[in-house]
Formats: structure tokens, C-alpha cells, sequence
């Protein structure tokens, strides 16, 4: 009797979770980009400017009469960059070189991924807050928001990012 129920656990649950596993850890090797360190340096110093374009927009849009119109664009850019995936482009192979020149990535990137990720989670979430806010909120609030944003751009800076 135990041991079929060992052999049960093992066809219904312990197999199942090891393809599960399995797809998962593919999908991520698969996920992970091919392409040349020159691209993904490239890539990930694109986004970021783009970003900060957005956020210049937002500045501006926030300083005397609000423009609404131009906060919710902003806004709005700057949540689909930040979630887009950049911290995947940081892939070892790119902890040193080029791309629109040397990379500023400090050492540690590579070496605490986890607390890279979680900052570039909670880049995402704020910035999702942001664009959700922006259409409704008025422009005290929007301001808050976005203060809260490019709070989570200074701390990564502060820990991942040397000079340019
Ligand atoms: C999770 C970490 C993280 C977050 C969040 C983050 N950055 Fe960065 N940023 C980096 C790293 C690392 C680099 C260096 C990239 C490289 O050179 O390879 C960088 C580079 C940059 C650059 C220089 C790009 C270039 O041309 O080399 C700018 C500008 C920038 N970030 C602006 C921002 C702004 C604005 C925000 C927030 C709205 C932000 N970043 C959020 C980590 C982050």
C-alpha cells in the first residue's frame, strides 16, 4: 500500500513537477538572448536613455501648468520600458565591452542577479502605477508617483551603475 502510493506520488506529482521544471528552465535558456555582448550592451544603454527621456517629459510636464496629455505618453513609454525585460540583457559575457560605448554596469550586476531583478521589479511596478494613475489622478498625485519612480531609478544607480 505504500509503496503504491510512493509510485503515485511519483507519476502524479514528483514527474509532472520535473516537466514543469523542466519547460520552465528551457523557456528561460531559450529567453535568454543570442545575440552578440556589443547588441545586448547596446540594448539595455538604449533603454535606459529611453527611459530618461520619458522621465524628462514627465519633469517637464509636471513643472507649471500640467500637460496631462504629455505625463500620460510619458507615462506610459516609460512603464512598457520598464517592463520590457532589460535586467535579461545582462547576461554573462556582458560584464565587460561596448556597445554605444563602455558599459557602466558595476561588477556586482553579475554577481547579485537576484537583488538586480528585484530592483528592476519594482522599477516595473511603479512605473505600472504611474501610467495607471496618470489619467485620473491629479498632478499632486502624479507627482508623488513619480517621484516614487526615479527613486527606484537612484537606487539601482547607487548600488549597479558607476559612471558612464
Ligand atoms: C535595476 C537597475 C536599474 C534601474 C531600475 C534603472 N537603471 Fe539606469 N542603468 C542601470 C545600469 C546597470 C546601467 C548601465 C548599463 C550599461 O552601460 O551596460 C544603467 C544605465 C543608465 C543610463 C545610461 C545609458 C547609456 O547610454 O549608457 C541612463 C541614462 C539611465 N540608466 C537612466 C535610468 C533612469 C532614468 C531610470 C529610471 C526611470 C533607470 N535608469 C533605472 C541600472 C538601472
Amino acid at each position: 500500500m505504500k509503496e503504491c502510493l510512493m509510485k503515485s506520488f511519483t507519476k502524479f506529482v514528483l514527474l509532472p513537477l520535473l516537466a514543469i521544471n523542466l519547460a520552465v528552465i528551457s523557456t528561460i535558456v531559450i529567453a535568454a538572448p543570442t545575440a552578440k555582448p556589443e547588441k545586448l550592451i547596446q540594448w539595455r544603454q538604449s533603454a535606459y536613455r529611453v527611459a530618461e527621456w520619458n522621465v524628462a517629459r514627465l519633469k517637464a510636464a509636471l513643472e507649471g501648468q500640467y500637460d496631462k496629455d504629455e505625463a500620460v505618453a510619458a507615462a506610459n513609454a516609460l512603464a512598457g520600458i520598464a517592463d520590457s525585460g532589460i535586467e535579461t540583457l545582462f547576461v554573462p559575457g556582458t560584464e565587460q565591452g561596448k556597445g554605444w560605448h563602455e558599459t557602466s554596469a558595476k561588477p556586482e550586476v553579475f554577481k547579485d542577479s537576484k537583488r538586480f531583478a528585484e530592483l528592476s521589479l519594482s522599477f516595473s511596478k511603479e512605473a505600472a502605477e504611474l501610467a495607471k494613475i496618470v489619467p485620473t489622478a491629479d498632478s499632486s498625485a502624479v507627482k508623488a508617483q513619480f517621484g516614487k519612480v526615479t527613486r527606484t531609478c537612484k537606487t539601482c544607480h547607487d548600488a549597479f551603475k558607476g559612471k558612464d
